[in-house]
């Protein structure tokens, strides 16, 4: 007895020692009542108070620079302010908010303000990722998330916002403090969205020709007034209330890239994955809506169309595939299987930055910062 005593300590010490990488993210209130100039000032003077500058911010420059020159940067600083002004709601007066606190906090010389828009509009093209809707034989809807980013350091960026008004919660979301749109996010008792990149087939630098690629795009969609995928699912969060009206918004919106948009609702047979080219649904499948059906009680995404193949060398379909297969219809459950498949080798590897686990009817949204590259 005292041995397997001695053992089970070990073991949860162990257990302990190896999963303690893996925290909770901190989590702030945005309110939405409040002006958008001051609504992020607390998450980001937390974000620099707890990591400093370099260690968060910088890190997000850093990549800024490795795609665009910082002197090719400071000669485009006007385009980008004049860009800010064309955003659409609120989103230019956050950023500008967000700018202001970085130099109250005596950082302003570090980022311009240029720079900033351009991390907000750079920001979601390289964005490597796991979705999965499932639904149990109680009916209980799950969508799970793995985002996965090529900029080392995000994880210092990463938090849970609630965006309140009037005190209450409109929506959450997982955010890197600084990006104004969001990836991911949930409409308690409604519903909920996470973004998947979809890839074009350049594998071996899909991420460099993505990152420029897509913010090319941006630029251009942002000069005529467009709205980035981030800032187009916040207000989709805020603006539509069930599943059925969110999905119909989702399908016909016109977007700036192709995407995949995995969506959970809170009734029977709510949840899809919906292909996304710019203007429409991709139609070379079922219409580009994915959606579960009473045989089919899990949708996976990772990059892929689900049609096709997955390369060789980005291969974390099958292994979360075989991960949800062994579960049937009675024993799925978000922090069990759902989780567990997030944490697969492979699906959670040296990228992935967070784990969102979701539920829209029984509001809950939590969010795990994976820190894999910490030993
Ligand atoms: C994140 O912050 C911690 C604590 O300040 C720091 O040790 C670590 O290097 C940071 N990570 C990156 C990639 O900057
Ligand atoms: C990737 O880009 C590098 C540098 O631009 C180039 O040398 C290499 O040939 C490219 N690889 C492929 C497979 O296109
Ligand atoms: C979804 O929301 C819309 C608009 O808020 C409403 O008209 C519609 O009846 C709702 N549908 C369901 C199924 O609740």
């Amino acid at each position: 007895m005292k041995i397997t005593a001695a053992l089970t300590a070990f073991t949860s010490i162990f257990i302990t020692l190896t999963s303690a990488a893996d925290v909770a993210a901190p989590k702030f209130s945005v309110s939405l009542d409040e002006p958008a100039s001051s609504r992020w000032a607390e998450s980001v003077t937390f974000m620099i108070d707890t990591y400093g500058f370099e260690h968060s911010f910088q890190n997000v420059l850093n990549y800024v620079y490795s795609l665009l020159p910082e002197p090719l940067v400071e000669k485009i600083e006007p385009l980008l302010l004049d860009l800010l002004r064309e955003f659409p709601g609120e989103a230019g007066e956050e950023i500008k908010g967000i700018h202001q606190t970085i130099t109250d906090l005596g950082y302003g010389d570090q980022i311009s303000l240029g720079e900033l828009t351009a991390i907000n509009l750079m920001y979601e093209f390289t964005v490597f990722c796991t979705s999965i809707v499932a639904e149990n034989s109680a009916g209980e809807l799950f969508h799970g998330r793995n985002l996965d980013y090529s900029i080392s350091g995000l994880q210092n960026l990463t938090a849970q916002i609630d965006f309140t008004r009037s005190g209450e919660t409109v929506y959450k979301g997982t955010e890197f403090v600084g990006y104004v749109g969001l990836l991911t996010g949930m409409r308690p008792n409604g519903w909920s969205v996470s973004v998947d990149q979809r890839a074009t087939y350049d594998f071996a630098n899909a991420t460099k020709k993505d990152s420029l690629e897509g913010l090319v795009e941006n630029l251009l969609s942002a000069a005529t007034g467009g709205s980035t995928i981030g800032m187009f699912l916040r207000n989709t969060l805020e603006s539509e209330t069930n599943f059925s009206n969110a999905v119909t918004k989702l399908k016909k919106e016109k977007l700036i890239a192709p995407v995949y948009l995995t969506v959970a609702g809170t009734n029977h047979l709510e949840g899809a994955v919906i292909t996304r080219n710019r203007l429409r649904p991709d139609q070379s499948h079922r219409e580009g809506v994915w959606s579960l059906t009473e045989d089919d009680h899990f949708r996976l995404v990772t990059n892929y169309d689900h049609w096709d193949d997955v390369p060789e060398d980005d291969n974390r379909r099958d292994p979360a595939n075989d991960c949800m297969n062994q579960y049937d219809f009675d024993s799925l459950s978000l922090t069990g299987s759902i989780y567990e498949c997030l944490s697969t080798a492979l699906v959670l590897n040296k990228g992935t930055v967070y784990t969102t686990l979701m539920n829209p009817k029984e509001d809950i949204f939590e969010t795990t910062i994976r820190n894999q590259n910490t030993p």
